[in-house]
Order: structure tokens, then sequence, then C-alpha cells
């Protein structure tokens, strides 16, 4: 298993290339399931979670043809000989519930294994389930996989009325409508991006789709899609994550394809916190206002809210900003694993169930810390640029799930960074 080694330094200058959204990516792959036609995707990241994805499209007997060294993927699901999504894949990654919807809205039956838990909480999946079952689904769940049917003629238009805000239900479940019969109004629907441009690619592929962005989806059933070339929406995520780092170490960085209108609540964060961001005709451009930054308060919400999964990239800005903040995770139980790994590093930090309060310290020191999680190990990796000395992150595997070229990025704006094969243990 490989290692990253970051050495604390000075500010950083230069520019960043934004990829593709991984987690729109990772719904609109499955899109191909719902057409015998070709679907082409651009502008796709080149991450191991779209390699998996891949495997599981693969499985069930789409063409996933990886074109221009990964940023084009030319998806074919003419002949789907399998509609059986094997544990040992879907293990490996809970989108791989997104399977679900396309497979049984254009063929009518389906069975998934039930992702596992995982590192940041229970995250079930009843409203997916409940979704296709409003549709007209039985569902059967056996041996840790969902037998699912659809009924004689296909799946129906529904109202469903989702008791929580959910991204990954709302793409099923939108998936499914476009081959439903008749109407379907999903309420309380999440507003993400990577929804929107789910929609955006799916009626390019022919559905008829209103209210994207809104918390009420209308879709008008069709008899069948065909196929589109769309181009993956910029990833907001790791946009947020590269723009903390001059916030972080000084410097002025521009992050090349970034939009405020993707993370607003982020760059109102960053405002308060002493953070500049400014739009360029090329990105954005990010810088501290002062050379000093202030504690702030963070709730995590749905968006238009302060993505969760930018939390502990934000904790690692705190960690060295003036006086006290409170990180408030709403959205998943038991996702502060990063917390000890920065207290590791001589940040104070206290964690009371869904709160962290952060005590600005003036410095961080390098340490020897260990990746938790997708998000947690890019914040050790800031965290580590800031500090003084050397960090060491164990357990990379993480981070490449969800960032590509992530020494490349952070040495080509000046930052001290490699990658090396972890010593074996000694008995
Ligand atoms: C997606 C993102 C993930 C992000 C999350 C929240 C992808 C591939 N992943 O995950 O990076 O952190 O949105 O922005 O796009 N829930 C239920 N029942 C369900 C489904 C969800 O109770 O059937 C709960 C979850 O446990 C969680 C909350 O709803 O507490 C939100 O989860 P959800 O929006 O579904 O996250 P994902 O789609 O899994």
């Amino acid at each position: 298993m490989d290692q990253i080694i970051v050495r604390g330094n000075g500010p950083l200058n230069g520019e960043i290339p934004i990829a593709g959204a991984k987690n729109a990516c990772l719904t609109l792959m499955p899109a191909t399931l719902l057409t015998d036609q070709p679907l082409t995707l651009t502008n796709a990241p080149r991450l191991s979670d779209i390699r998996t994805m891949t495997e599981l499209l693969r499985s069930l007997g789409a063409e996933v043809a990886s074109l221009q060294d990964g940023q084009v993927l030319a998806l074919s699901s003419h002949d789907l000989n399998n509609h059986t999504a094997d544990y040992d894949i879907v293990r490996k990654m809970r989108a791989s519930i997104l399977v679900l919807g396309p497979m049984l809205a254009r063929d009518g039956h389906a069975v998934v294994s039930l992702p596992g838990g995982c590192a940041i909480g229970a995250r079930p999946v009843d409203l997916h389930l409940k979704a296709l079952e409003a549709m007209g689904a039985e569902l059967d769940l056996r041996d840790g996989y969902v037998h699912a049917k659809a009924p004689a003629g296909g799946l129906k238009g529904a109202v469903i009325d989702f008791p929580l805000v959910s991204v990954g239900a709302t793409e099923n479940a939108l998936m499914a409508a476009t081959l439903a019969r008749g109407t379907t109004v999903i309420r309380n629907a999440a507003r993400e991006p990577e929804i929107v441009d789910l929609a955006h690619c799916l009626r390019r592929m022919g559905a008829q789709i209103e209210g994207e962005g809104t918390s009420t989806i209308t879709v008008e059933g069709v008899r069948a899609l065909g196929g589109a070339t769309h181009p993956v929406v910029t990833d907001r995520i790791e946009l947020g994550t590269y723009m903390l780092a001059p916030a972080i170490c000084g410097g002025e960085v521009e992050c090349l394809g970034g939009r405020i209108d993707l993370l607003a609540a982020f760059c109102e964060k960053l405002d308060a916190a002493g953070v500049s961001v400014t739009e360029t005709d090329r990105g954005l451009k990010v810088s501290r206002k002062n050379g000093k930054v202030r504690a702030v308060d963070v709730v995590t919400e749905p968006f238009p809210g302060f993505p969760t999964d930018l939390q502990a990239q934000m904790m690692a800005l705190l960690c060295t900003a003036e006086g006290t903040s409170v990180l408030e995770e709403k959205i998943f139980e038991n996702r502060f694993m990063h917390a000890p790994e920065l207290t590791r590093m001589g940040a104070r930090i206290e964690v009371h169930g869904g709160h962290a309060t952060v005590h600005g310290v003036s410095r961080l020191r390098g340490a020897p810390v260990m990746a938790t999680d997708l998000r947690a190990s890019v914040s050790l990796i800031l965290a580590g640029l800031a500090a003084e000395g050397e960090t060491i992150v164990s357990r990379v595997y993480h981070l490449d799930r969800g960032y590509e070229k992530v020494v490349r990025k952070l040495r080509g704006v000046g930052a001290q960074i490699e990658r090396i094969k972890e010593t074996p243990a000694h008995d």
C-alpha cells in the first residue's frame, strides 16, 4: 500500500485544473442501462470508483470503453445478459445501488446486493426501495439481495414523497421514472448539481423532466430513451478541496473550471473566515484577504447548504484559525474520524455526538496519520501542507477513489508532496 508524504511549506501559487464530478459520473454511467443506444460521457474523472462502476456495468453485459486516457467513457447496453449486481462489487461502493432503478425500468426485473454499512455511518437504502415500490415494483429482500420485479407492463408513474432528502434515492427514482407509464412527481427531491446534471443528460436521451434543481421534480414517462453525448459537470468537492489549499497555506491559486454557484454556501463561509474568492473567466481565484483566517461555525446540510463532503477539509482549515469554531454534521453520523488524526498533528478538537469544537492553534506539527475515508484522507493532506515538518498519510487507497492526480495537482502549485510505496512493517 502506498503512503503520501507531505512537508509543510509556504504559500502555494498557480493553477489547478478541476476534474469532472465523481458523484455525477457515478450516476450518469448507470443511465446507460436505460437505453440500447450508445451513451458517451466526456470530462469523466480518472478514479478507482469509476473503474468499480465500469466493472459492475460490464458484469451486467454493458460495454464500457475508456477513451482519451479515461476522460471519455463510451457506454452501450445493447445486450444486457445479466440482471444481478453481485455482492463482491456492490460492497466496494454504495453507488452500485444506482443500477437498480434503471434495470428495473427497462427490463422489468433486477437483483442487486444490499450495500453493507460503511465507515461514515449506517447509510441504509430504504428510501431507494420505497420509491420503486411506489412505482409498483415488488421487492423481496433475500440472502442480502433485493429481488425486484416491475408489474406487467412496466413501472407506473407515482407520487414519491421522500421523508428526508437523499441524493442517491432521488437519482434512482428519477432514472426509473423516465421509462415508467404516466407521470411521476418526486417531492422533497435532492437539489444537488449532480441531480441537475443527471436530468440534463436524461433529457438529451429523450426523457421528459421538469423541476430539477428544485425540491419537486416531475417526470413524464416515455416509451424508450435514445443515445446521447454529455459532459460531466465540474466536481464541486474537488474544487472546494483545492480552494482550501491557499486558504490554509497562503498564496493565490486559480481553480480552473470552478463556479461559485456550485459551492455558494461554502464560499460564504470562506468569506466569513477571511478568504477571498473571485470569479475569473477561467474559474475561481482564491487567496487570504489579510493573511489571517478567523474561526467560523459550519452546519452541513443538503444542497444548497454546506456540503458534508467538505466538512473534513474545512476542519483542517479551522484547526489553525483564530478563535473557536463549531462544526455540526447533520447528514451522516460518525463523520468525524479525521478529528483524532488531526489531533495527532497538534489540533485541539473536542467531538460530542454530531458536533466538533475546534480551538484554533497557531501551528500544526507533522505526524504519521491514517486516512479513514475519502474526504478525511484529503483533509490530512491539507493539514500536512500547513504543518511544521513531515506528515505521512497511510491508507491512501481511500484518496484514489475520489481525487485524480492529487500529488501532481498540488506539486503544480508548489506543494512538497510525494507518493511512496509503504515500507513493510518489521516483525
Ligand atoms: C451522496 C454522495 C456522497 C454525499 C452524500 C450527501 C454519491 C455517489 N455520493 O451519497 O458523497 O456525502 O450524497 O451529500 O453521490 N438515507 C436513508 N435512507 C436511504 C438513503 C439515505 O436514511 O435510503 C440517509 C443517509 O443515511 C444519510 C442521508 O440520508 O444520512 C443522506 O444520504 P444520501 O443523500 O442518500 O447520500 P448518498 O446518495 O449515499
